[in-house]
């Protein structure tokens, strides 16, 4: 098993989830964080030419165990659902996952993902 903790931008959400539901993936958690990546943020220019840095954006931080045979599969849909080609489209980080327990059933591993 591995948690797949996926970075996205806040409005991409829907999609993401929606094209991993049709692929049979419902069960995750959407946390919203905010962050930032290589650029350190974004600067704007305010109406006096004063410069103002937005270092931490916001994002959506999406978390999902799978098993070890879906990751590839389930990174694919978000990079492909996620992703604008823009700067700021996120990350993902890929974890490992000792044991998942199903609290109803008591079922282990795999089956209780
Ligand atoms: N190394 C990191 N560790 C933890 N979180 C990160 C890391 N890099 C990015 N993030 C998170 O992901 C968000 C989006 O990052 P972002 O897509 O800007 O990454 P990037 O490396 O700058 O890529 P790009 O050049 O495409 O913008 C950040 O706001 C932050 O929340
Ligand atoms: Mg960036």
């Amino acid at each position: 098993m591995k948690k797949i903790e996926a970075i996205i931008r806040p409005e991409k959400l829907t999609i993401v989830k929606f094209m991993l539901g049709e692929a049979g993936f419902y069960g995750l958690n959407a946390t919203h964080v905010t962050g930032r990546g290589g650029q350190r943020g974004i600067v704007h220019t305010g109406r006096a030419g004063q410069t103002i840095t937005v270092d931490m954006l916001p994002k959506m931080k999406l978390e999902l165990v799978v098993k070890d045979s879906d990751v590839d599969t389930v990174v694919d849909i978000i990079v492909e659902s996620a992703r604008t080609g823009e700067i700021g489209d996120g990350k993902i980080f890929i974890h490992p996952i000792e044991d998942t327990i199903r609290v109803r059933t008591g079922e282990r591993g795999d089956a209780a993902v």
